[in-house]
């Protein structure tokens, strides 16, 4: 998704925007522009379609200014093209001012709703717009306020009142280059704070080699940056007061680590990360765990008669590994649903049902809208996060951190693994305070504790899975199905081969198959079988046999290796307790996704038409 950075300070800006752009590659884009400038006054901008090293060739080494702002666009509004690329200005690019060239450069991630409406109105009294975007809108209403000679935090105000829609924007004024407004309204601005001089970006990534100390601005916030500070208020025009907060991800978290890609070494990375969300939350004296920040006490708990999961994606996903494992050990009934179906559905909000709300960026925009109208409703709200400080994580009541460090490859796999932790966590803390016994509770924590060797040993089989993952890469597509607990492992197996390797892939319920898909079982179309060791094997052998008569390839992921004529291939995994091995029946299904996505040279941190977090609806 679209991407912000900002430079103010005694330094060129360019080297930085160039730098934090590049940081932001990963959450997707399809052109990139910068605009920068200074005392000597004068907007410099370029702008194009395409990388952002397609963006540093065209900058040329005179490109100087000490504020600047920087841009990656992934096309909402109009095609992807040098001409929609930000930042927009109110008049021509490399022309003063005084001769019909742009005074106020924009920036801007999200939507503005009532854009063609504002466009009619501005082109009436004269505005020669430039692109197909709804941001440029801005450039030409703020300008409009600056030439009557507001200062730009009031030009942008004034601006920002005229506009339905969501924002993250940064904006710059050739005649007031001393500052940068910035302003959110439902999309992320951070502000950096450095040695007299500040940043401000769309996302920390693109921060923290230059400084820890970082601004959250909320929902209806602005800020004026200078390079020797900052004040925030809000829309009309009350000064808030924030604590600059520290960044407490290393700075190695943002390199590939010397892995081919982020993906491969977030999959490796997964028996630190569940390390890290397990760590200090486990109670063997009492075999439960702790959770501090749910903001719930034990009578509060006993309460709750139902438990609502909203996510997007493989966080919806997750979600439904979440429920399963509620239901099974707290005996409370638990549903996972689509965040964004939920949010348009004029949902029921119950007082005895406790939602939550799980996202790994934090900033899922369809994920937030959920949590605002379960809140608007009276509802209360827990949000299962890894972003620290993100949207989803202050609007809920309480919550549990991942802990899973950043994820930058697009398609999630160690939040993932985190977030079905943090779940069995959750899951185990209910049923100690409901009816799971002792001697349950002790049973997880111990499966709890040995999931990072046994993630391990699965890890170490990356070499053979990469053979396999070669031989099925070329089918037409591939079915993924498991009974029960398996059947939400095979659903995240077919999104995240579906995502990376653009091979077609479904998953059903295993009891689903000969209601109808059974019809399209042949040679050309595998299926990927989950195929645990618990009280569902007897039924999940019978299904293979099934597709086996009707000369269907087989795939099984298992604990113990079925008979050859049920299955081509085998990939084995340690066995955990029944309720935790969904965790680690689906890390082969990554590492075969990734090696499938590799051998069909595909952009694996960066597949096609996809972005890290999807901050528009
Ligand atoms: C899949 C994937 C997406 C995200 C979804 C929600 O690999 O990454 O499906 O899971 O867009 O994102 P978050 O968790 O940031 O809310």
């Amino acid at each position: 998704m679209c991407g912000i950075v900002a430079y103010i300070g005694p330094k060129d800006a360019t080297p930085f925007l160039l730098e934090g752009l590049a940081r932001l590659e990963y959450r997707g884009y399809d052109s990139a522009g910068v605009a920068v400038t200074g005392r000597t006054g004068g907007l410099k901008v370029r702008k194009v379609k395409g990388r952002v090293a397609d963006l540093a060739a065209v900058v040329p080494a005179r490109f100087k200014g000490t504020t600047g702002i920087g841009h990656t666009r992934w096309a909402t509004h109009g095609v992807p093209s040098d001409a929609n690329a930000h930042p927009h200005l109110d008049g021509a690019m490399g022309v003063p001012p005084a001769e019909g060239g742009g005074r106020i450069a924009v920036v801007h991630n999200g939507i503005i709703e009532n854009a063609d409406e504002l466009r009619a109105k501005l082109a009436a009294d004269g505005a020669v717009f430039r692109s197909e975007t709804d941001t440029e809108v801005l450039a030409h209403l703020i300008a409009a306020h600056a030439a009557e000679g507001a200062e730009l935090e009031d030009a942008v105000r004034a601006a920002l009142g005229k506009v339905v829609g969501t924002y993250g924007i940064a904006v710059v004024d050739a005649e007031q280059p001393d500052r940068i407004v910035v302003a959110r309204n439902g999309s992320p601005i951070v502000l950096g704070i450095g040695e007299k001089e500040m940043f401000a970006a769309s996302d920390v990534s693109a921060l923290v080699r230059y400084t820890r100390q970082v601004v959250h601005l909320e929902d209806g916030e602005l800020a004026t940056v200078r390079a020797d500070g900052f004040r925030t208020f809000t829309e009309d025009a009350r000064t808030t007061h924030r604590q600059p907060s520290t960044v407490d991800w290393e700075i190695d978290s943002y390199d590939t680590g010397g892995y081919e890609h982020y993906l491969l070494k977030e999959i490796h990375e997964q028996p630190g990360s569940v390390e890290r969300t397990l760590s200090g939350r486990l109670d063997e004296r009492f075999a439960t765990a702790h959770l501090g920040g749910l903001n719930l006490d034990a009578r509060e708990l006993r309460e709750i008669r139902r438990v609502k999961i909203l996510g997007c994606g493989s966080a919806y996903y997750a979600g439904e590994m979440g429920a399963q494992l509620i239901e099974e050990l707290a005996r409370i009934p638990a549903h996972s649903e689509p965040a964004s179906e939920f949010r348009y559905r004029n949902p029921v909000i119950e007082a005895d049902t406790l939602y939550v709300a799980v996202s790994q960026s934090g900033e899922t925009y369809d994920t937030l809208a959920a949590v605002q109208e379960i809140k608007r409703k009276g509802g209360r709200v827990l949000g299962v996060v890894n972003t620290v400080g993100s949207a989803i994580a202050r609007e809920c009541d309480g919550g549990i951190y991942l802990h899973a460090g950043p994820e930058i490859s697009v398609a999630s796999t160690k939040a993932f693994t985190s977030t079905v932790v943090a779940f069995a966590l959750l899951a185990l803390h209910f049923g100690r305070i409901h009816d799971l016994s002792p001697a349950d509770g002790r049973r997880i924590v111990a499966g709890l504790k040995a999931l990072p060797g046994q993630i391990r040993e699965i890890l170490d089989q990356s070499e053979a899975i990469a053979e396999l993952a070669a031989g099925y890469a070329d089918s037409e597509g591939m079915m993924f199905i498991g009974r029960v607990r398996g059947y939400p492992v095979a659903r995240e197996g077919a999104q995240k081969l579906k995502e990376i390797s653009y091979v077609h892939a479904e998953a059903y319920p295993a009891s689903e198959l000969k209601h109808g898909p059974l019809a399209l079982i042949s040679p050309e179309l595998p299926t990927v079988a989950l195929v645990p060791d618990d009280e569902l094997l007897d039924k999940n052998l019978t299904t293979l046999g099934e597709i086996k008569a009707r000369s269907g390839r087989v795939v099984a992921i298992a604990h113990r290796r079925p008979e050859a004529k049920l299955a081509d291939h085998c990939i084995l995994v340690p066995k955990s307790e029944p309720e935790l091995d969904p965790l680690l029946l689906n890390i082969p299904l990554q590492l075969l996704a990734y090696h499938a996505a590799v051998a069909l040279k595909r952009d694996v941190d960066k597949p096609r038409n996809l972005a890290k977090s999807v901050t528009v609806e």
